[in-house]
């Protein structure tokens, strides 16, 4: 059985692991994130934490083909894993699935709709054992809702030419959005940056990245297509493959995946931020509300009126500095002092939030912090009786 990220990043230790985080090149083709906006982070479950909560629908063995191995799709450490038996029928006969659709949070499931530029990011481990086919073999869709349809786009393990490759296309009609060999990596993680910009006609975009130990081994953009079929859309992952294969490629085998993250493209202060919603923070002694106009996201945090009450936010970062903006409002005349600290470390004690003349005016205070590579956390602790500011989002540049 393969180790989970955590695992790994164990055994290795610290320093072997962290060239998997720091050692990723910039991109090589431009973000579709047009100036002057930023990724809002709307989705970010864990396996521990969330398990199958994560998504919107499940499609596990929906055909009742193999209830004796149910499930067939369940967290495993750090991961999802999507299993599949050679004797595994989805409802057509002909073809297997196991599959999961939509993201799913606290407050309901993301819809995806039209105009909107999304990303997704994950990390994916497709082992030998899972090969491309010479029939469809598709490990990730983006779909409209309901029953049937053909995909918008999809992630497919296709043999070309006798080669396993893994490609990415706009469905109909038939574009090639990027193409790459398969069994460089077989049996390892690899991590996918997918872009998609909702659009009819010529109005879509979609950009498709492969990452694997830090080169990129594809980042391919198609502007000027029909991504958009109606209602919304909703991405899906899993196995979804057809019986027809004549290449011999059909074999038990599964596929893990981990570090599901969604992102929206909201105006903001431009291409390198990050926000983090406070709603979507882990909160000590405060509520998320949104009785306040002018927020971004689905509410904020009003911590409690207490010394001590924090929120805090976990971020991904590469080393060296950043830019941490904090929108706030208070609503008071009196100043709501706070004490910043990033991993723990107290960047600034003491930090000023004074009034912004009523609840619904915001304000964003900036201050400048250091990074790790990968994840960081960032406190905001009220100093005095008064507690925090209500607290909107935070955007991290780098
Ligand atoms: C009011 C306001 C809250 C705010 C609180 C405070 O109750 O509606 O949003 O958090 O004052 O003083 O902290
Ligand atoms: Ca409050």
């Amino acid at each position: 059985m393969e180790l989970s990220r955590r695992q790994l990043g164990l055994l290795v230790g610290a320093a072997a692991a962290s060239p998997l985080l720091t050692a990723r090149p910039a991109p090589a083709a431009p973000t579709l994130l047009p100036p002057g906006h930023t990724w809002q982070l709307m989705w970010s479950p864990t396996a521990t934490g969330d398990g199958m909560r994560a998504w919107e629908t499940i499609e596990d063995d929906r055909a009742d083909s193999h209830t004796s191995a149910r499930p067939h799709i369940f967290p495993e450490g750090d991961n999802w894993r999507f299993t599949m038996h050679t004797v595994d029928r989805d409802t057509s006969t002909d073809r297997q699935r196991h599959e999961v659709t939509g993201n799913r949070t606290p407050s309901g499931f993301l819809q995806w709709k039209e105009g909107e530029l999304w990303r997704v990011t994950y990390s994916m481990f497709i082992p030998a054992t899972l090969k491309a086919t010479t029939t469809f073999t598709h490990i990730f869709q983006t779909k409209k809702p309901g029953a049937g349809g053909a995909p918008i786009t999809v992630t497919s393990l296709r043999r070309v030419n006798g080669a396993q490759t893994i490609e990415h296309k706009v469905f109909e009609p038939n574009i090639l959005v990027g193409r790459t060999n398969l069994e460089p990596l077989h049996n390892q993680w690899i991590d996918i940056d997918y872009e998609l910009k909702i659009g009819e006609g010529s109005s879509g975009a979609v950009r498709w990245v492969v990452r694997s130990g830090g080169a990129t081994v594809v980042d391919a953009t198609r502007t000027g297509v029909d991504t958009f079929l109606g209602d919304r859309v909703r991405p899906k992952w899993g196995i979804y493959r057809s019986l027809g294969d004549t290449s011999g490629s059909l074999q038990n085998c599964h596929l893990l995946l981990t570090g599901l993250k969604s992102y929206k493209a909201v105006p903001g202060s431009g291409g390198g931020s990050t926000r983090y919603e406070a709603e979507n923070a882990t909160i000590s002694q405060g509520v998320v509300e949104s009785n306040h106009a002018g927020h971004s996201g689905t509410g904020f945090v009003n911590s409690d009126n207490v010394a001590g009450c924090h929120t805090e936010w976990t971020v991904s970062g590469t080393a060296g500095a950043a830019t941490l903006a904090v929108r706030y409002a208070n609503g008071t005349t009196a100043d709501r002092p706070a004490t910043i600290t990033v991993n723990g470390a107290t960047v600034a004690a003491g930090r000023s939030f004074p009034g912004t003349g009523a609840w619904s005016t915001w304000a964003t205070a900036t201050l400048q912090i250091t990074l790790n590579a990968g994840a960081n956390t960032i406190r905001i602790t009220g100093d005095t009786a008064n507690g925090n500011p209500n607290l909107d989002y935070i955007e991290v540049t780098q």
